[in-house]
């Protein structure tokens, strides 16, 4: 269940460096920010020369996966409707207290995983947690490093097939993919987690996520 191409929505340090690698991985990369794509014609050629820009409203159309890299602050500004169909990948932190959309805050409060509080924000998406967890330089590391550590990423989702596919992405970018029970489950690879911006292998994953979950 392999795709061909991906979307990434935010072409800063996270997106670029997705793009970097997934293009590297022989797949086809677009990519959008909250600019103009040629507004973005400096920034590619700097930091992603492989990936086409687009505009943002049109990050969804012609691929079946967008990852989703906008910081959490900015997700008012993104119109649900643009990615309805897809599987969305939200590959989002929070940084800090950073004040958060008033619908963010609230979905926190009520004790949703901020996962599932994005579910809820796309409700025509499939939503699948991952690439949250690794920092854009690990992301980005020259292959062979990532590759003999085999590290593992953690994917977590309502939606079987989804997550297939997100696995499936996972394993082209180099990482060895471990699949959570569900979305819920996904709150362990939050910033406060045991597994955020550790390189573990799929066995040391798959204990803490059964320890902590
Ligand atoms: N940095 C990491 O190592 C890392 C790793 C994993 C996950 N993440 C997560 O990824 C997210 C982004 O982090 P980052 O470090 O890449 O941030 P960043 O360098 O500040 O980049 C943010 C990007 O989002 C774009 N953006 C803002 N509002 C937008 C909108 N309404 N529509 C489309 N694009 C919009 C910005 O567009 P402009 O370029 O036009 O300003 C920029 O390209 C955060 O939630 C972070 O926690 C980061």
């Amino acid at each position: 269940m392999g795709i061909e191409r991906i979307g990434i929505l935010g072409a800063g340090r996270a997106g670029t460096a997705l793009a970097r690698v997934a293009a590297a991985e022989g797949l086809e990369v677009q990519i959008a920010s909250s600019r103009t794509p040629n507004m973005m014609k400096y920034h590619l050629a700097q930091y992603a020369t492989k990936a086409r820009a687009v505009a943002a409203e049109d990050i969804a159309k012609d691929v079946a996966v967008v990852v989703l890299l906008v910081p959490q602050e900015e997700l008012d500004d993104i119109v649900p409707q643009t990615l309805a169909g897809i599987i969305l990948v939200d590959a989002t932190n929070r940084w800090e207290l950073e004040p958060l959309p008033d619908w963010f805050e609230e979905g926190l409060a009520a004790g949703l995983s901020s996962s599932a509080v994005i579910a809820r924000r796309f409700p025509q998406c499939r939503v699948v947690k991952a690439l949250n967890h690794i920092s854009h330089w690990d992301l980005d590391a020259k292959k062979g490093s990532h590759r003999s550590a085999q590290r593992a990423l953690g994917v977590a989702s309502d939606d079987a097939p989804a997550t297939e596919v997100v696995a499936q992405l996972v394993r082209t970018l180099g990482f060895d993919p471990v699949i959570l029970t569900d979305l819920d489950a996904g709150r362990i690879l939050e910033p406060a987690g045991p597994i955020f911006n550790e390189v573990l292998v799929a066995s040391e994953l798959r204990k803490l996520s059964t320890s902590h979950g």
